[in-house]
């Protein structure tokens, strides 16, 4: 397993380019199950996990072909049905299958998904929309069995807003006889782009954008194109690398109209940010001020941002809180923090961070996406050698991230190779 090697206290300078947002291309590769023929898909990230993503496709009968940065797919000859536990396991994402199988083939088994690093993962919300759709759900060793002759509209109210909920019923829902009413849709960034992919594949949806929407569900759809959006996290994480270390640098081919919780913090932290259509400036404090966040859903502050605030919070002059309101146990980056010199007290979801002049490099563990995220931010501005093992995690959500930071001026090279 690769590691990263990092010699921190370098200044950032220069330009770094946002790729395409992951969470939306996990859903708009899927999409593409609802109906036969050739799509492309632009500014698709080249990731691990839509490597994942391609491959349980592939394993559907739909081939998939990169040119550049679009994904070219051809669900043509789609002839299975299921998502194996080999793939579900490895992405949690796999399960964005289920809804379009079912609408368009009336059948779906898919694995369920495991927890992930940092705890449960429930998908009730999923399989109870489905169910409400008219779908027979049945579980038999570890597999979801959905069936339906065809999907009826109906009314669906989530308890909890969910990213993954609203996308899955939403592409079950454009092919279901009659009208859908969703309410608390989730309205993030990633959501929006999939329901106007689902439009331009000649769904009938109102109110995208808001967390009502109103699918009148259709007999068919056919193939279109689309752009993925730029990947707002990272575009997030590079700001915060950029307020860490000192320096000045442009996160360009981003969409700061989604980042604006995180800019708004960041500028009470101290940064100098210079707000342009698709790109956003930032030159570091002198000072980082503490500031407190906690996460919520879109456009409030991300939670998948909260492993780097802590980060940068662990250099802030004064003491911060960070709640996570959204997944009470994604914490696992502050005792490997800590291994940095960070002072983080946690109780439950709330991080109680004193901030230190200075954190000393060490050996820490990646345990998921975000958290080897702030690793890296925090070795990126650690005085002496930080290695970072186990950065598979990074790669699932970050394009050659120690590429894009390397050409910013820091001091950082992936190490291949054995066991760590
Ligand atoms: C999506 O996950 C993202 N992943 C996550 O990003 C992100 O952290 C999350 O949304 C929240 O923004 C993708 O889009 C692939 P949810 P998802 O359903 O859809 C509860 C990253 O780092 N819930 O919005 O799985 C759930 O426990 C990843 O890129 C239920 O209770 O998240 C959580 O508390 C990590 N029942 C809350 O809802 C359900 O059936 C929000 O989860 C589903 C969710």
């Amino acid at each position: 397993m690769d590691k990263f090697i990092i010699q921190g206290t370098k200044k950032l300078h220069g330009t770094v380019t946002i790729g395409g947002a992951k969470n939306a291309s996990l859903a708009l590769m899927p999409a593409t199950l609802l109906a036969s023929g050739n799509y492309e898909l632009s500014n698709t990230p080249e990731l691990r996990d839509v490597a994942t993503m391609s491959k349980l496709l592939q394993t559907m009968g739909v081939t998939t072909e990169r040119a550049g940065t679009t994904l070219k797919v051809n669900t043509f000859r789609v002839n299975k049905f299921e998502a194996p536990y080999e793939h579900v396991k490895k992405m949690r994402a796999s399960i964005y299958v289920l809804g379009p199988l079912v609408a368009r083939y009336g059948k779906a088994r898919v694995s369920l998904p495991g927890g992930c690093a940092w705890g449960p993962r429930p998908v009730n919300l999923h399989l109870e929309g489905l169910k409400k759709l008219g779908a027979s759900i049945d579980m038999e060793s570890g597999y979801i069995i959905a069936k339906a002759k065809r999907l009826k509209g109906t009314r669906i109210s989530f308890s909890v807003s969910s990213v993954g909920a609203t996308g899955n019923i939403a592409m079950a829902a454009v092919l279901a006889k009659g009208t859908t009413q969703i309410e608390n849709a989730a309205i993030e960034p990633e959501i929006t782009n999939l329901l106007q992919f689902l439009v331009a594949m000649g769904a009938r949806i109102h109110g995208i954008g808001t967390t009502t929407l109103e699918i009148e569900g259709v007999d068919a759809l056919h193939p279109a194109n689309c752009s993925t959006i730029p990947d707002r996290i990272e575009a997030g994480t590079m700001l915060v690398a950029g307020a860490m270390c000192g320096g000045k640098i442009i996160v360009d081919k981003c969409d700061p109209s989604h980042l604006s919780a995180v800019t708004s913090r960041l500028i009470d932290a101290g940064a100098k940010l210079t707000i342009g259509e698709s790109s956003i400036t930032i030159e570091a404090p002198k000072k980082i001020t503490p500031v407190n966040i906690v996460t919520s859903v879109y456009p409030g502050f991300p939670t998948d941002m909260q492993a780097q605030w802590i980060s940068l919070m662990s250099v802030a002059h004064g003491p911060s809180t960070v709640i996570d309101t959204i997944y009470t146990d994604r914490f696992k980056h502050v005792p490997e923090l800590v291994r940095l010199g960070a002072v983080i007290e946690l109780n439950d979801n709330i991080a109680s961070i004193r901030g230190v002049k200075k954190l000393e490099g060490a050996k820490v563990m990646s345990t998921d996406l975000r958290a080897s995220a702030a690793l890296i931010l925090a070795g990126l501005r650690a005085e002496g050698e930080t290695e970072v093992l186990r950065v598979y995690h990074l790669d699932r959500g970050y394009e050659s991230i120690e590429k894009k930071l390397t050409l910013l001026g820091a001091d950082i090279k992936r190490v291949a190779g054995e066991e760590f």
